[in-house]
């Protein structure tokens, strides 16, 4: 199958504060796109399209050639639009036309190792419309109205969500066109859609990129770099 991995990269990183598109915000001499396109790129033959700010798409193109090596013919940049949906949805329309299965991952998970890729890739192969990288909820979740507990919920039957998401390619474009509200994830909008969406082992060191805390959990994770 002919997989193809969109990179949202288009956000502006308004809880981080570094004044700069979070994307390009480095951890060491590199940038969060940077790292995260080095997971992307070791996804065998994918194609790759990266959704970035339109100011800095010159910049993610450079980081894409300096990452990618003699894949560079694989990659591409579009411009993104003011929500991630709507920047999703720019790189959904860069596809190739003969590209079968679509990951969706956030730049900001700049570190995800590339065996969360093969999971959920191998996932879609096997026949799932669907599939995302979940974790165990670690803390005790109440469900609260106002000032108020209204629930104590079990947290075995909860999970939290990561990318890279996957999709058959035609579940993702049909749950694109159809969609008529905002979700905060692929997931929520192909769900809704009516498709059944798998779950696949995550790993927490595909945790996202938010705020200075967790550039600074970044920072301790990545090691001194020679390039
Ligand atoms: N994203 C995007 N286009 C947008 C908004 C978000 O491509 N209009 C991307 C971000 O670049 C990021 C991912 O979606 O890789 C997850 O979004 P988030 O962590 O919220 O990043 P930002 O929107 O940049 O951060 P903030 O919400 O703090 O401004
Ligand atoms: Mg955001």
């Amino acid at each position: 199958p002919r997989v193809a991995v969109i990179v949202v990269a288009a956000g502006s990183g308004t809880r981080l504060g570094a004044g700069a598109p979070k994307a390009f915000v480095g951890i060491d001499s590199h940038s969060i796109l940077w790292h995260c396109l080095h997971g992307v790129f070791a996804v065998p033959d994918a194609q790759v399209v990266i959704v970035a700010p339109e100011s800095r798409s010159g910049d993610a193109l450079t980081e894409a050639l300096a990452v990618s090596g003699d894949k560079a013919d694989f990659a591409s940049v579009v411009v993104g639009g003011p929500t991630r949906q709507a920047s999703v949805a720019a790189g959904l329309a860069a596809l190739r036309a003969d590209i079968e299965i679509v990951l969706v991952h956030d730049a900001a998970r700049a570190l995800t190792p590339p065996a969360v890729f093969e999971r959920v890739i191998a996932e879609i192969e096997a026949g799932a419309p669907a599939a995302i990288p979940v974790l165990p909820v670690v803390d005790t979740i109440k469900r609260v109205d106002g000032s108020t507990i209204t629930a104590h919920v079990d947290r075995s039957r909860l999970a939290a969500a990561q990318t890279p998401q996957g999709f058959r390619r035609e579940v993702l474009d049909a749950a694109y066109r159809s969609a008529t509200a905002e979700f905060t994830d692929d997931a929520a909008l192909v769900a809704e859609a009516g498709h059944r969406v798998a779950v696949v082992d995550g790993d927490a060191r595909s945790f996202k990129i938010t705020t200075r805390d967790d550039l600074e959990r970044a920072q301790s994770l990545v090691t001194p770099s020679v390039t």
